[in-house]
């Protein structure tokens, strides 16, 4: 899915150039402006919008400002570097909250077509002022951009699932029950390749496939889908558990 940057690194690598770190990145003048500690004083709000972007996954993975932003990212200049962008009430800006989706999707494709099949993304295109649906950084952020996970998932869903909106208030404790169900498949997933690394691998690439899948299947945000999916893993990596367990007690 991000064959280019992948390719791009394995490039530098393979010429022997030096991959710089985050904070010392240079010709991409987003970064270096936006990066200065003056901020800090002038425009404390600025300063922590870099400061979220940076310590994000995106921020470790080298997805840059341009990338979600566009612009011109040659320039130094503000004017210059910020032209590309539209102006701030313009519909066709890139983060603008109806074209998140396109946008988080150049990269996550396979999330974003299950997403555009949900009931939330009708409701987001609908413009139901009283119903609206969830965007991408609804639940993950955008500049701090994060999984969701059984600690943090019911709080989200909660801000429109509950009992006061009468829609489906149940939701929130589901997927906290799905997401506590995921982190036991990854223990799981974690023991084996621990005990059994080599006669397990197989087992393990089609989980890492399945759990790929399953990722896809939550942004259709059908409960009853996300549930039989979860619980054929659970079950199957279970069993895997139970038979490396008993080939790793020494037979009497
Ligand atoms: C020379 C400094 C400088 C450069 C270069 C620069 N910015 Fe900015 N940027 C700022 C400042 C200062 C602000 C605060 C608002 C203002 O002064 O316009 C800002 C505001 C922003 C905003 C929020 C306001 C808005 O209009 O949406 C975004 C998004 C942004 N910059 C993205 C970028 C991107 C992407 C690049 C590179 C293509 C970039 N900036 C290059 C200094 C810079
Ligand atoms: C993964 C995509 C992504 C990356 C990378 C990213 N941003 Fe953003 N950024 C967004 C989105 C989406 C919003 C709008 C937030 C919202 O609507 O909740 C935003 C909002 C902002 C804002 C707030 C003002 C506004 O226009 O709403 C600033 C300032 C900003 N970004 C600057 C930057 C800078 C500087 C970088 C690089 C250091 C950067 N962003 C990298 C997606 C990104
Ligand atoms: C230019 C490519 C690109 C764009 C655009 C992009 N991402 Fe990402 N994103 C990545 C990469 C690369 C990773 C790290 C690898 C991974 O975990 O899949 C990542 C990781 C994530 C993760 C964390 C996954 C984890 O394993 O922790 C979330 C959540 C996420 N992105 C959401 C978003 C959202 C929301 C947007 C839009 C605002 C967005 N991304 C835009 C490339 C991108
Ligand atoms: C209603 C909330 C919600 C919305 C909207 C949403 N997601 Fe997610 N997303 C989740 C949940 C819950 C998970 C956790 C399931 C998991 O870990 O696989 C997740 C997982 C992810 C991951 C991690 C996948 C992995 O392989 O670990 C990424 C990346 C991501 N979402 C990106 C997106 C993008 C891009 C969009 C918009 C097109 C989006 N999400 C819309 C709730 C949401
Ligand atoms: C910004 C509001 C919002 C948030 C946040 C949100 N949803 Fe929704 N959700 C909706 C709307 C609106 C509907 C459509 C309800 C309808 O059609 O009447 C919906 C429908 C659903 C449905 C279908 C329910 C049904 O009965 O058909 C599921 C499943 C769902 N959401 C899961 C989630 C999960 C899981 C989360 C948290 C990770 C979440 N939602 C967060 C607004 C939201």
């Amino acid at each position: 899915m991000f064959k280019r940057r992948h390719f791009i690194v394995f490039v530098a690598c393979l010429i022997g150039l030096p991959l710089f770190s985050q904070t010392t990145v240079t010709g991409d003048s987003c970064i270096d402006c936006h990066k200065s500690e003056d901020f800090l004083v002038t425009d404390k709000k600025l300063y922590d919008y870099f400061q979220d972007w940076r310590a994000s996954i995106h921020g470790q993975e080298d997805i840059v400002c341009v990338d979600c932003h566009g612009g011109n990212a040659k320039a130094k200049d503000k004017e210059a570097a910020h032209v590309s962008r539209m102006s701030p009430d313009s519909k066709s800006r890139s983060v603008d909250f109806q074209n998140i989706p396109d946008t988080c999707g150049t990269c996550h494709d396979d999330l974003l077509q299950a997403y555009i099949k949900s009931n939330h993304y009708q409701h987001l295109t609908k413009k139901d002022a009283d119903r609206r649906g969830p965007n991408c950084v609804t639940c993950h952020g955008s500049l701090n951009s994060r999984k969701l996970n059984v600690n943090t998932v019911a709080e989200v869903c909660e801000q429109c699932h509950n009992e006061e909106s009468e829609n489906a208030p149940e939701i929130p404790n589901k997927a906290m029950v799905l997401l506590n169900d995921l982190n036991t498949i990854s223990g799981y997933r974690r023991f084996i390749e621990r005990r059994d690394p080599v006669e397990s691998k197989l087992f393990l690439r089609n989980l890492d496939r399945n759990l790929g899948e399953l990722s896809t299947t939550w942004h259709l945000f059908d409960i009853e889908k996300i549930e039989t999916s979860t619980s054929q893993l659970l079950k199957e990596v279970k069993s895997k558990r139970k038979a490396v367990l008993k080939k790793s007690i020494p037979k009497k």
